[in-house]
């Protein structure tokens, strides 16, 4: 099958190469010839795991290619959306822009199938009712096509994986059920390993489709937030809330993911998809149902103010000249991503408040270096701990969750650390002669 992606981020480059990976003929298509030029080299513009094999496969035998020119639209039978929706400017709506230009794109671009209608499978995260107006809008320009709702769910750092091989896949189908038809057929076709593998399929509408993706991350940054406000009773009353967190996790109706307590959430999607929700829930004029994601977010923010709280009352009241060493500033591990990272934003307030912040991180510090050229980045956990008034894990990097307590006290001017991600062990730093704060862990032993 021919296929475009329009949109070469985190998203789109993955997709474009697990789909060559599937054997089909990809174009992946993106405006910043940078990006393009690395891609069109198999080389990844950013850090996933597994990612790099598959592109240079793709590149090699030719089933893959990335180019910013707009007319590699024509001759594809299937366009796949996968275009930022970043939050907007001054708002807390989603910023469409991007999507409206890959749909005009298509239409200037696209040229008419032999095979039936071509089929546009957007995949971007989008308000709820957009499905329907980029049907609206290619038959209104006259292009024979089915639109197909195909939300992600990738999880960035198993990107490839979730791809190639998710939980689940839902079509969001127009009503005309012959069109819906075809394009069901065809997006089958597009992915028939996954199809193969007995993956469950769900067939709905298109508000549906567009529901499911918003729902399952605000679902998601409910669990944490959640567990951080348990964190915050923790402290408050002398619990420690990752015990508390393995005993509720028993309970297979609740479960044990996504309730590790600590800074809390960041990146491109949960803090941007749950403010689009309740944008899009507002002009719906149903502002009310999603009230309570504006108290996860809240929670969410606050984990950063306690963090920042807590570093200065271990320092004695003050930061001016406090020496922090930040292990940690993207918003996850195995990312390079900062985008609204926690990590990144407590060590800014830290610095903002005159403490002295050496930070590290194994894949986001060039990325900092752009952003924040106001912060040191050195290139070693070694360095950043040297001379250190206090250390804070912000990232749960594996080779930061594995120092040696003994090793690191040597290196440190004081040993006070603050575990922001609840990563470490307690006693094994306490008994290493660390002065060891968690986030919701006050008391960590009973014995
Ligand atoms: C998320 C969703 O998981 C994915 O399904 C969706 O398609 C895109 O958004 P991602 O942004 O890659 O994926 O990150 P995720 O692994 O969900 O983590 C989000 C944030 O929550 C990170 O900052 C992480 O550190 C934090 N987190 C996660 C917690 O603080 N506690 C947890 O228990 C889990």
């Amino acid at each position: 099958m021919k296929i475009s992606v329009i949109g070469c981020g985190y998203l789109g480059a993955v997709h474009a190469a697990c789909m060559a990976d599937f054997g089909h003929d990809v174009v992946g298509l993106d405006i910043d010839e940078r990006k393009v030029a690395k891609l069109a080299a198999g080389v990844p513009s950013f850090h996933e795991p597994g990612l790099e094999p598959l592109l240079q496969q793709g590149v090699a035998d030719g089933s893959l290619r990335f180019t910013t020119d707009k007319t590699a639209l024509a001759g594809a039978r299937v366009h796949f959306i996968a275009v930022g929706t970043p939050q907007r400017g001054g708002s807390y709506a989603a910023d469409m822009s991007y999507v409206w230009t890959a749909v005009e794109d298509i239409i200037a671009n696209a040229s008419p199938s032999p095979d039936g209608p071509i089929v546009v499978v957007g995949k971007s995260t989008v308000p709820v009712g957009t499905a329907q107006a980029v049907a609206d809008r290619l038959d209104e320009a006259g292009v024979d096509a089915v639109v197909v709702w195909n939300p992600e769910f990738l999880r960035e750092g198993y990107a490839v994986q979730d791809t190639q091989r998710p939980d689940r896949v839902v079509y969001g189908l127009p009503d005309d059920r012959d069109r819906g038809e075809i394009g069901r057929a065809v997006v089958d076709e597009v992915y028939a390993p996954i199809i193969e593998a007995g993956i469950p399929r769900l067939l709905v509408n298109y508000p549906t489709a567009e529901l499911v993706k918003v729902a399952a991350n605000s679902f998601l940054a409910t669990k944490i937030s959640f567990i951080n406000s348990m964190a915050e009773l923790c402290d408050a009353s002398g619990a420690d809330v990752s015990r508390l967190a393995e005993a509720i996790g028993h309970d297979d109706r609740i479960g044990s993911k996504f309730l590790q307590a600590g800074i809390g959430f960041g990146g491109g999607c949960l803090p941007k998809d749950i403010r689009a929700f309740m944008a899009r829930a507002g002009e719906l004029g149903v502002d009310q149902s999603l009230t309570f994601l504006r108290e996860v977010d809240s929670i969410n923010m606050r984990r950063r103010d306690h963090a920042v709280d807590l570093a200065s009352e271990m320092a004695g009241g003050r930061l001016v000249g406090v020496k922090v060493a930040v292990l940690g500033l993207t918003f996850k591990p195995d990312s390079d991503d900062v985008r609204d990272s926690p990590a990144l934003d407590i060590a800014g307030r830290l610095w903002g408040r005159g403490a002295n912040v050496v930070a590290t991180d194994p894949a986001g510090a060039d990325a900092v270096r752009l952003a924040r050229p106001d912060l040191q980045i050195v290139d070693s956990a070694e360095e950043a701990l040297t001379g250190a008034d206090l250390v804070m894990l912000l990232t749960a990097w594996k080779d930061y969750v594995e120092l040696d307590p003994a090793h690191a006290k040597s290196l440190v001017a004081t040993p006070r650390i603050i575990d922001g991600r609840n990563v470490l062990d307690p006693r094994a730093w306490t008994d290493a002669g660390w002065d060891y704060r968690g986030m919701g862990r006050r008391s960590s032993s009973i014995w």
